[in-house]
């Protein structure tokens, strides 16, 4: 009887992990890469799948009448949006076809998948003319098991990617950002063997700095199997034996050096079985709340933080590359932050792994925005399947601290079910992490002066965040050195967001709030910083929001022309006046 119970629960535990759709890691592996330059159709009135685009027909006789072709289409960057790369695609919101052809080399003892690190908004994928699966969710990887499909030789791979924004979409009508569409991030073709590592975590036990926990999972026809892992720096060497199903956990004593944003030590990991390797990096580092404070390593720390989206300004397009991640992050430092937010979307892999690796926490969420229909079952459910991509990809990211799962949403019955559920189901994907979520329906009493939240999901996170704009959507009710807060007193609070618009070299008085100029963003920055004094439980804040950003709300002519004026850093690379008040403020908070 006892027999039967552990298997069905491993049945279920690997149906569980099974529930994931793309391998853990692909940047350790062994794979192709098929970045570069793709054929594409602009398929305005979707068509294309009526006229069977993904068969990438050719005329085979005389009178063969094909009226669609890839050659000599319009050319794509993959990885990158569309809409930057042609003038005429800037707002396009619809269907682009994407074609290109690979090589591949067929062996029986080998399996071949195609994995997508990003593509936004809906995604159809197809190998020589059959369907190999399709995605829904514009932040997170999928891949697709091709083994069947690919053949000898040339191989023809064929993405249809919609953007359209849908009422039951995550995020859903309307956002503060641009709407990129296309294939964003990087793809590659795996070959893996036919079990294959498919995920693993290696962390540290929920605050215990001297043990290692975690699993392997292989994929494919399991039995019992050995898996080595390996942690060289710490002459940690174990062969693993998975069960029937190709899981095994462990548990083992190890001291690494914790990782801390002044010194983010790295260690070098490679688990491997007879046919594979994989290569990581890990960081080891506890974190946990006591009471209104957060402790990294046990010890408690201020997340000197700040927003970013996405997005290279300067080109306009997302980022995607380590290159980019490079700028966005060195600007993150230069600002004198240990922490920052990525918006409202699990960002490309690339960024969070460097992060890690220059020794900055972060806050990772996934795109529950604002005006959600969470009266529909289908948005739980899809938030449900994002929430698991975005922990599952990234859960052994020492430098992610904390999980959100949403932004400034109304309160509502559905909505605190929705978000409740979303939590309970992060803690138990996740229990080494915080859970957060971003409100921005904190009001102020004015009979008591005081800043107060009632809000049923405040009472479920570990962490609260709130979004406030005093100095710009609305003034400052009093003097901000007035201002009490009375906002989730049993635990950490961090400002979440907080700013005001500048155009950068526009120069104004500083109590003119539509002077939109530096001045003013100064001022209000100073203002704000002052009225955080008052706040008991501040562990954090991270202003909104690092570099100027495009957004088509924003529609002021002269001062915003589709760009949210918000920077520290305008979008050319300037720093602001305000700029240099964070920098001073972080200088001199320990
Ligand atoms: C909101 C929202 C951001 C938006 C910002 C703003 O709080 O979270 O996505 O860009 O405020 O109004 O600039």
């Amino acid at each position: 009887m006892k027999t039967r119970i552990t298997i069905l629960f491993l049945i279920t535990l690997s149906i569980n992990l099974l529930a994931q759709s793309f391998m853990q890691n692909p940047y350790g592996r062994q794979s192709i890469s098929l970045n570069g330059k793709w054929d594409a159709l602009i398929d305005v009135y979707c068509q294309g799948e009526n006229s069977k685009f993904y068969l990438n027909r050719q005329p085979q006789s005389k009178t063969d009448f094909v009226e669609y072709s890839f050659n000599n289409s319009i050319r794509l960057d993959v990885p990158g949006d569309f809409n930057s790369q042609y003038p005429e695609l800037k707002y396009y919101e619809g269907n682009v076809w994407y074609h290109r052809n690979f090589n591949a080399t067929i062996n029986p003892k080998k399996r071949q998948f195609i994995y997508f690190a990003g593509v936004n908004y809906l995604s159809k994928v197809w190998i020589n003319g059959k369907l190999a699966g399709n995605h829904e969710g514009g932040f997170t990887p999928f891949q697709f098991d091709v083994t069947t499909l690919v053949k000898e030789g040339n191989n023809d791979l064929v993405v249809m990617v919609n953007n359209n924004r849908k009422i039951d979409g995550i995020p859903a009508l309307n956002f503060d950002w641009w709407n990129y569409g296309g294939i964003l991030r990087d793809v590659f073709l795996i070959e893996t063997p036919l079990v294959y590592i498919s995920d693993y975590k290696v962390q540290l036990k929920k605050g215990i700095k001297n043990t290692i926990i975690g699993y392997v999972k292989l994929e494919g026809n399991t039995s019992i199997q050995k898996v080595e892992l390996s942690i060289p720096e710490l002459k940690l060497k174990n062969t693993l034996t998975t069960d029937t199903l190709g899981y095994v956990s462990f548990e083992f004593k190890a001291n690494p050096q914790l990782w801390e944003p002044d010194l983010p030590k790295m260690y070098s990991v490679t688990l491997s079985t007879g046919n594979e390797t994989v290569k990581d990096e890990l960081a080891f580092r506890t974190i946990e709340t006591k009471g209104t404070t957060i402790l990294l390593n046990g010890k408690s720390v201020f997340l000197k933080g700040v927003n970013f989206h996405e997005e290279i300004p300067q080109r306009m397009g997302r980022a995607y590359s380590d290159a980019d991640a490079v700028m966005i992050l060195s600007e993150v430092k230069a600002l004198g932050c240990n922490f920052a937010r990525t918006a409202h979307y699990p960002q490309n892999e690339r960024i969070v792994r460097m992060a890690e690796k220059m020794g900055i926490m972060l806050w990772e969420e996934i795109p529950l925005w604002q005006g959600i229909e969470f009266s529909n079952p289908a948005i739980l459910k899809k938030a449900e399947t994002m929430l698991r991509e975005m922990i599952y990809r990234d859960k052994n990211r020492g430098g992610i601290v904390i999980w959100s799962v949403a932004n400034e949403t109304r309160p509502s019955e559905y909505r605190d079910k929705v978000l409740t559920e979303l939590v309970s189901l992060t803690r138990k994907l996740d229990d080494t992490r915080l859970v957060g979520t971003a409100f921005d329906n904190a009001k102020f009493d004015k009979t008591t002066s005081t800043m107060n939240l009632n809000d049923n999901v405040a009472k479920v996170v570990d962490v609260v965040g709130i979004n406030k704009y005093f100095g710009w959507y609305n003034p400052f009710p009093v003097e901000p050195n007035q201002i009490k807060w009375d906002v989730a007193n049993d635990k950490p609070l961090i400002m979440s967001e907080f700013g005001g618009e500048a155009v950068y070299g526009q120069h104004g008085e500083a109590d003119v709030a539509s002077s939109w100029s530096e001045e003013y963003q100064e001022q209000l920055y100073r203002n704000n910083l002052t009225m955080f004094r008052n706040i008991s439980n501040l562990c954090g804040m991270s202003p909104w929001v690092l570099f100027d950003f495009r957004a088509p709300n924003r529609l002021h002519p002269t001062n915003q022309d589709g760009w949210n004026r918000k920077g520290l850093i305008s979008d050319k690379g300037q720093r602001k006046k305000a700029w240099y008040v964070m920098k001073e403020f972080y200088n001199e908070k320990k």
